[in-house]
């Protein structure tokens, strides 16, 4: 099995952050509109910083893997921190993936960039 089908397969077998938050400072949801599949990030801000952050969704192994492991990624950082992070630190997380698949696994890259922009 290759670096990438083990982070894969881990975080789609043991999702982290997935749920719903009480009371989310930022909500942003994409949908892939070619397949339907679809993620929802939700976080907590304190003092320009996520705090708590979970996902939701419904959709390929992939999308909801990468989800989780975006979860990882945010957690802990700034607003403006996140406002530049690049696509492919979460590519590179995931191991690599192959073209045909990148829009499922930036589907939750996508869904944070949305929630970004509801904040001031
Ligand atoms: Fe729909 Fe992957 S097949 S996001």
């Amino acid at each position: 099995m290759s670096p990438y089908e083990e982070v894969i397969l881990d975080h789609w077998k043991n999702p982290r952050n997935k749920g719903r938050l009480a009371d989310p400072d930022l909500v942003g949801m994409e949908v892939n509109p070619l397949c339907g599949d679809a993620v929802r990030l939700e976080l907590k801000v304190k003092e320009g910083r996520v705090t708590d952050v979970r996902f939701a969704g419904e959709g390929c192994a992939i999308s909801q893997a990468a989800a989780s492991l975006l979860t990882e990624l945010v957690l802990g950082r700034t607003l403006a921190e996140l406002r530049e992070m690049k696509d492919e630190e979460l590519l590179s997380a995931l191991g690599g993936v192959i073209p045909t698949r990148l829009r499922c696994a930036l589907l939750p890259m996508q869904a944070l960039r949305k929630a970004l922009k509801t904040s001031a």
